[in-house]
């Protein structure tokens, strides 16, 4: 038996505007997906998703799922036709869209086959393997959430649109930053939506290129301020990168209004997170305290699950 694990990832800035080259920053969670494989004497694979989720998660995703865990069997040259295994999924990272879920389950599952297996991986073809899952997940990931998940920490990442690696650089801050994620509990295909950006945006690419322009400035500024630890203007800047996020389409009224009650509770910037039209919500707390106050008045507020972490140590 061997096991592996991957980290949620929650996007602070770049979501959809990563899949066409511009910069996006994220960052690892504490929560994880595990996975434990089990070799057994029939051949092919069956999956005991234990992970915890919201309600239809993981049904929605089911199909997208065996598809990624193929492709990870193809990309790994592992043959399941003599002798088969059992994939366990577990750990404490809630599924739910915006979190990383599917990517922290591909890069848990790489994990595992890598030790099952010995093939020798080091993280860079952990990540490489994870990438070729999500795609089971969504034709064109931009990669972005597989090595949040794969490395943690957080991370500077500008996606090659010529097919080479990514670039990516973790960041350190002098400090750490609070941070609330809040559930919708409404599960969003992150195929569907990313299709209907790149349909809008071909049919009108003046309209995308100048919301892709503004936040180009604003994913720049964003990162200066993260160094400086002004976490003021990072929080100044998530509501822009939100107002940015509705003008693409990608936000619902309930992604809004989580917004709107993190806001008004204290929080200093607040957006969604990830695929959108569902999904989560992030709000930047300038303490612990308001933190605490900015997850009750969430939780009140009608979200399906709040969740309060810290990132950039
Ligand atoms: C999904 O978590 C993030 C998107 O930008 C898609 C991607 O990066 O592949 C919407």
């Amino acid at each position: 038996m061997a096991t592996g694990s991957g980290k949620g990832k929650t996007i602070l800035f770049g979501e959809h505007f990563v899949v066409y080259g511009l910069p996006a920053l994220a960052a690892g969670i504490a929560s994880e997906t595990t996975a434990e494989i089990t070799r057994v004497r029939s051949f092919g694979w069956k999956l005991v998703d234990k992970r915890p989720a919201m309600p239809g998660y993981k049904e929605k995703k089911y199909e997208e799922q065996k598809a990624s865990i193929d492709n990870m069997l193809k990309h790994l040259n592992i043959d399941t036709t003599k002798t088969g295994f059992q994939i366990d999924l577990g750990g404490d990272l809630v599924c739910a869209s915006g979190i990383g879920a599917s990517a922290a389950s591909c890069v848990a599952i790489a994990r595992a086959l890598n030790e099952e297996y010995s093939l020798g991986l080091n993280d860079d073809q952990i990540n490489e393997t994870a990438y070729v899952g999500e795609m089971g997940y969504h034709g064109t990931p931009s990669g972005l959430d597989n090595t949040a998940s794969t490395f943690g920490g957080l991370i500077w990442f500008v996606r090659d649109l010529s097919g080479g690696s990514p670039k990516f650089e973790k960041l350190k801050l002098g400090k750490a930053a609070n941070l609330v994620i809040a559930s919708t509990g409404l599960t969003a295909s992150t195929k569907v939506v990313v299709g209907d950006v790149k349909k809008r945006k071909d049919a009108d690419s003046d309209w995308f290129d100048s919301i892709s322009r503004a936040y180009n400035h604003l994913v720049n500024d964003a990162r200066r301020a993260l160094i400086e630890l002004n976490f003021d203007k990072v929080g100044m800047l998530m509501n822009r990168n939100h107002d940015l996020l509705q003008q693409l389409t990608v936000s619902c009224k309930e992604l809004d209004s989580l917004v709107d009650i993190a806001r008004v509770n204290g929080a200093i910037g607040a957006k969604m997170t990830g695929t959108g039209r569902g999904g989560n919500m992030i709000a930047l707390a300038p303490d612990e305290a308001t933190m605490k106050r900015v997850a009750d008045a969430l939780k009140r507020g009608g979200a399906a699950g709040v969740w309060m972490t810290t990132f950039g140590l």
